[in-house]
């Protein structure tokens, strides 16, 4: 009998870690989930062992726990981190203390919620600090990282961004023009993405992959039902 796995997730709370929280949930495979988040979830369930943590003293508020994998999706918007620094504090700096204590606790796997176009040497704030954190994951010792790209979430949320909702809706419009490479850029469906994240790690893949869309889609895919 194979043993069940366990996970710890940041960014619950959120449009994308909302989705993997969900998926987590419903995954036979997982046994147990760790949340650690600055506020309740909310949520009940006998898989599900919340902390409530200050982020900026991870190691001191984060509890008692060890877990197989990780899953990153914290992130939060310019507009409301006020200033490049802050925004980097959240999407750089927390992502990979987390992804640091989950490691030190021995933690295997990883799979972080980064953006289409990300890159070090990005002329967008924005993208190269998703381009650092990516690189950042990838130099922690994890067997495997799983690296997702998605362009703009699709989903239901708490708050109305107005840019976003543009965004999407304008992007949606022109989306079968959006072809060959310009595919990555298509919106997607969040709960695509958190299901090809949770596909991906309990597939134990060794070493570092990125996934964009046309592979979000295909890892997201239910399995072909036999006749
Ligand atoms: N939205 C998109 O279209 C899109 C597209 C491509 C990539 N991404 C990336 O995907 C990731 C997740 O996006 P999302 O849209 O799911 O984000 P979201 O709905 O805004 O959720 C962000 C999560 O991060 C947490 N967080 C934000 N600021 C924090 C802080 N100062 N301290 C502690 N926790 C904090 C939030 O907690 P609270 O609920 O407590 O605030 C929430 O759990 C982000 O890294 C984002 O850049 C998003």
């Amino acid at each position: 009998m194979t043993s069940l796995r366990s996970a710890v997730l940041v960014g619950a709370t959120g449009l994308i870690g909302g989705s993997v929280l969900d998926v987590i949930l419903s995954t036979p495979a997982y046994g147990r989930l760790v949340v650690l988040a600055r506020r309740p979830l909310g949520r009940g369930s006998d898989k599900l062992q919340e902390h409530v943590v200050d982020f900026e003293r991870l190691g001191a508020t984060a509890g008692d726990w060890q877990a197989d994998d990780v899953f990153l999706c914290l992130g939060t918007t310019m507009a409301v981190a006020g200033s490049q620094e802050q925004f980097r504090r959240v999407d750089h700096d927390y992502t990979i203390e987390a992804a640091r204590l989950a490691r030190r606790r021995g933690a295997t796997r990883l799979a972080l919620v980064s953006s289409v176009g990300a890159a070090q040497r990005a002329s967008s704030f924005y993208l190269r600090v998703k381009g650092e954190t990516e690189r950042d994951v990838a130099e922690l010792g994890y067997e495997s990282v799983h690296v997702f790209r998605p362009s703009l979430l699709v989903g239901a949320r708490a708050e109305h961004r107005r840019a976003e909702a543009m965004g999407i809706a304008v992007t949606r419009a022109v989306s079968w023009a959006l072809v060959g490479g310009l595919r990555a850029y298509r919106p997607i469906d969040a709960s695509r993405v958190a299901t090809a994240m949770v596909h991906a790690v309990l597939a134990a893949s060794p070493g570092r992959h990125v996934h964009a869309y046309d592979d979000i889609l295909s890892l997201s895919a239910p399995p072909p039902v036999r006749a």
